[in-house]
């Protein structure tokens, strides 16, 4: 299943380019058959461009990032980063990568070793990349201004920090080494609203001022429509919808995408009522009802425009309107 594939004459400007990616978690079992976590999961990112990859937890976000990153290992298809086949990456090849190519995980609390000061997380990425001792730590407090905190942030430690300033110190460090794509994964679902929109709004001008590009991750849609040109509808695993943002968001075609509209928060209660029950009314189960056919779409059990068809045919990404969908019975 191919989506956004980029023509080959492209291919070598695209930052990062994923197709066809699979990742099996453990040793596979003929009687006891597991499904794969990423099943066939294609996507492309231009220098600058922000993707998010939305859907409901265990969906497989985290695990296409973590491929990405060569933290978890494909089992089929392949990831390319500025044209570079990165899928199998050999371990010095990685370290080379990794200033590159750089994360900002979602929980702020225990992705900072409480053990070293500020300045020392900061400077280690530098360091390992052979940056002198002085320059790391000069570069360190630049980073540390950049995101708002104070130089003297350097000399402190994780716990002195709020929610929101370690998420800050988490961005500095992925950006102190100059990268080029960073994975975003669920960076702020951790904080408060008000914090959220702070730590979004500067991950947008850092992204603008270096020409980015970002892997955002992300359940939530709204977070998403904020920082992503172009997004990616993730269901066990496998890609429901994609297109341009606004037209996801704004005009969604899958029953799935419709769900996860319908449940988004929103901060007024009658619009929160309202959608609930829209919700009610699509007849869309609830998350884990039901056991997905393997043969047929993912989404049978819960939907509630399934026919046979559905449960038996695999539906393959097509156009629909303005972007490309999953569905037997999507219709413009
Ligand atoms: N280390 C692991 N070992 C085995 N299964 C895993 C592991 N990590 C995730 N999974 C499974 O893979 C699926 C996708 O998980 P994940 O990528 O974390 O989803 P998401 O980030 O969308 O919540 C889930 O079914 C989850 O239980
Ligand atoms: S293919 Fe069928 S079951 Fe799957 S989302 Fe479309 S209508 Fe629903
Ligand atoms: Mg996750």
């Amino acid at each position: 299943m191919s989506t956004l594939t980029a023509p080959a004459d492209t291919a070598q400007t695209l930052a990062l380019d994923v197709r066809d990616l699979t990742v099996h978690y453990g040793r596979r079992s003929r009687r006891k058959p597991v499904p794969p976590a990423v099943d066939g999961v294609s996507f492309a990112i231009a220098p600058g461009e922000t993707i998010g990859l939305v859907g409901e937890s265990g969906s497989g976000k985290s695990t296409i990032g973590k491929a990405v990153l060569g933290l978890q290992s494909a089992t089929g298809g392949s990831i390319s980063f500025f044209g570079d086949d990165i899928t199998h990456a050999a371990p010095a090849r990685r370290r080379a990568l990794a200033a590159q190519l750089r994360v900002v995980f979602q929980d702020p609390y225990s992705s900072l070793n409480p053990a070293m000061t500020i300045g020392e997380t900061l400077a280690e990425p530098l360091r390992l990349m052979g940056v002198g001792k002085a320059e790391a730590a000069r570069r360190a407090r630049t980073a540390l201004e950049r995101v708002g905190l104070p130089a003297s942030a350097a000399e402190r430690r994780p716990r002195q920090f709020s929610g929101g300033q370690r998420q800050r110190i988490a961005v500095a460090r992925a950006l102190v080494c100059d990268p080029k794509v960073v994975v975003c994964d669920e960076p702020v679902s951790a904080l408060d609203l008000s914090t959220q929109a702070q730590v979004l709004n500067l991950l947008a001008d850092l992204r603008d001022e270096r020409g980015l590009s970002y892997l955002f991750v992300a359940h939530d849609l709204a977070v998403v429509r904020f920082l992503a040109q172009r997004v990616v509808v993730l269901y066990r695993g496998q890609v429901m919808e994609t297109g341009a943002a606004a037209a996801v968001v704004e005009h969604p075609r899958h029953p799935y995408t419709r769900a996860l509209t319908a449940a988004a928060p929103v901060p007024r209660p009658a619009e929160q009522a309202a959608r609930r029950a829209a919700r009610e009314a699509m007849g869309i189960g609830a998350a884990g009802l039901g056991t997905p056919s393997t043969a047929g779409c993912p989404f049978a059990s819960r939907c509630p425009l399934a026919t046979d068809v559905c449960r038996t045919e695999r539906p393959a990404l097509r156009r629909v309107g303005d972007s490309d969908v999953a569905c037997h019975h999507a219709t413009d």
